[in-house]
């Protein structure tokens, strides 16, 4: 089950995965007990389970890698002047954990920051784990090594055209009424198989990874939602950016993560949006059959 690769050796990516393990077990201990929950903010979920889960991660990291900086969504900023940097979302999915939906996730990504590098700067990331411990699923990745499910590589997708594809979204529990979202969730929904909207921003890049998404956006993320997922993603073969194509970094907020082959369709699309540009209808699904045949046909009518 929540193995790792037998026949490569991920110098950081293992360590990292027996933590994450071990804070899910946690995690899932809380779940099981039925754990009290407060508010962060007017709207913003925090449980036992998150700050236990952080504190855990925190110990065991300082034990395992002393010198490395960790940057935690709990509130976790340690020896953030160090060559390596952790971000950890020690419980990624909280709003449903506290109302016992069974998505949920731990996130644990590195980024290599050289010395010299400014502090506005993104160095580069190294490794990545996402665990699930209600699927006992683990995701693993590393620099140059691959991405992995369970210690069985993973690789994006191969859907090619969006009105084949399953996406996934999500939306801030902030302010929604002020986030654009919504208008872009409908558009996708109505070009694609449909968007799925589960509420683990982690697990969804996660899942483009491997393949079960073809792609996936949102905005107003932190780098402790994307650190481990953008990394899973590019490893696997799939692309990152922000929605106009321009390089991915850790303080992007907005993310686009595809198979790699959508990508250009869902930034056009996207661009015209934002430009308030009304877009083509879609096509019924007489024609949609049709031009599904013609591809199938290799063209020919
Ligand atoms: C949230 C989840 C959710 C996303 C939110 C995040 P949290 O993280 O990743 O999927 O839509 O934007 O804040 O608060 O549960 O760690
Ligand atoms: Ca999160
Ligand atoms: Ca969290």
């Amino acid at each position: 089950m929540s193995n790792i690769p037998v026949d490569v050796e991920l110098p950081f990516a293992e360590p990292a995965a027996q933590i994450a393990v071990e804070a899910g077990k946690l995690i899932r201990g809380f779940y099981e007990s039925d754990v009290a929950t407060e508010y962060k903010g007017e709207v913003d979920l925090v449980t036992e389970a998150d700050r236990s889960s952080e504190r855990l991660i925190r110990e065991r990291l300082l034990t395992r890698f002393p010198e490395h900086g960790i940057f935690g969504e709990e509130g976790t900023r340690d020896r953030l002047e160090g060559e390596y940097r952790w971000y950890i979302d020690p419980l990624d999915g909280t709003t449903n954990f506290a109302h016992r939906f069974p998505v949920f996730s731990v996130s644990m990504g590195l980024e290599r920051r050289p010395k010299g590098l400014a502090a506005e700067e993104d160095g580069e990331m190294v490794a990545a784990v996402i665990y699930d411990p209600m699927r006992d699923e683990l995701f693993v990745a590393e620099k140059g090594l691959g991405a992995y499910l369970n210690g069985r590589r993973i690789r994006s997708s191969s859907v090619c055209d969006l009105s084949e594809a399953l996406l996934a979204t999500g939306f801030p529990s902030r302010k929604r009424h002020e986030n654009p979202n919504i208008h872009l969730y409908q558009e996708i929904t109505l070009r694609s198989h449909g968007v799925r909207r589960a509420g683990s921003a982690a697990l969804d890049l996660a899942y483009t990874a491997c393949g079960r998404f073809d792609g996936y956006w949102e905005f107003n993320l932190n780098a402790w939602d994307t650190a481990a997922g953008a990394l899973l993603v590019t490893e696997a073969g799939g692309s990152i950016t922000r929605f106009d194509g321009s390089p991915f970094r850790l303080d992007s907020r907005e993310v686009l993560a595809t198979n790699g082959l959508l990508h250009k369709e869902i930034m056009y699309l996207f661009g015209e949006m934002f430009a308030g540009r009304g877009l083509e209808s879609i096509p019924t699904p007489a024609e949609f059959a049709a031009r599904r045949a013609s591809r199938e046909n290799g063209g020919k009518k």
